[in-house]
């Protein structure tokens, strides 16, 4: 059986005394986009801050290519090939496109490994920070940074990319941008954890979806099967 990209088995993560996922187990196939969608405070930020580390998991697994990561640090595991583009955007604004470009790629030269993404690279998949690279980052509109976050994440070369909402707050022309973006990295094989409100976006872009519902998962299947029930967006995302 070939190995997923990212398996998860049994995670139960909690704030305190309170829990927020409950048993989530889920899989992503190799260069497949997943959509995990629910409504506001279903878990889905805290799900994927739990998959690169930032949160711990109380039970369960969490394996990368094969590999345990659970226990891992946020650092190892972006390092072991996992990295996320946290809800709202985390660039240097008072630094340039390229020096923001610069700061993700000499971060991943340090900690080693295969350089698949590089400048050109980046620049060839999104033109248009390519256009802006002397342009101080805090200057570039909604779209235009979400691209260049997603540029300093692809620097460090990851297998596995988690996004956690990257088309909150932009126009429906810059969303189509965002949603190029993606199919763009989807076609490089590039696996995809995508958590969105924007249901048509997600459906768009996914080949598979996981639909949270306060902490559990309520739905798991193809995009084709959430399109062909309706009914499980009305009752579980808020969409009409
Ligand atoms: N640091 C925290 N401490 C305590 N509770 C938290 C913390 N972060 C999130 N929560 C709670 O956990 C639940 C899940 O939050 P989470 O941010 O994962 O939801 P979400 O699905 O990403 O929502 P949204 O769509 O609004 O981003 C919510 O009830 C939230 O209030
Ligand atoms: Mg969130």
């Amino acid at each position: 059986m070939a190995t997923d990209a990212l398996s998860v088995s049994g995670l139960d993560i909690y704030y305190g005394q309170s829990q927020v996922v409950h048993q989530l187990s889920m899989g992503l196939r190799d260069g497949r986009v997943l959509a995990l969608l629910g409504r506001n405070g279903a878990g889905k930020s805290t799900t994927l801050n739990t998959f690169a580390g930032l949160h711990r998991a109380r039970s369960g697994g969490i394996k990368l290519a094969g590999r345990p990561v659970e226990r891992m640090s946020p650092e190892g595991i972006a390092r072991a090939g996992m990295r996320l583009v946290p809800q709202g955007r985390r660039i240097f604004p008072s630094l340039s496109v390229l020096e923001n470009l610069q700061v993700a790629e000499q971060a991943a030269a340090k900690s080693g490994g295969r350089q698949a993404w590089n400048l050109e690279r980046v620049y060839a998949t999104f033109g248009r920070l390519k256009e802006r690279a002397r342009q101080r980052a805090g200057t570039l509109s909604g779209g235009e940074q979400q691209m260049l976050a997603i540029g300093r994440a692809l620097m460090g070369n990851p297998r596995v990319l988690l996004l956690d909402e990257p088309s909150e707050g932009l126009a429906p022309m810059i969303v189509a941008e965002v949603a190029q973006a993606i199919k763009t990295l989807k076609a490089d094989r590039l696996s995809i954890v995508l958590v969105e409100q924007n249901f048509n976006l997600a459906l768009e872009v996914a080949d598979d979806v996981v639909v949270l519902n306060t902490g559990r998962v309520v739905h798991a299947g193809s995009a084709d099967s959430v399109r062909a029930e309706p009914e499980l967006a009305t009752r579980h995302l808020g969409v009409f």
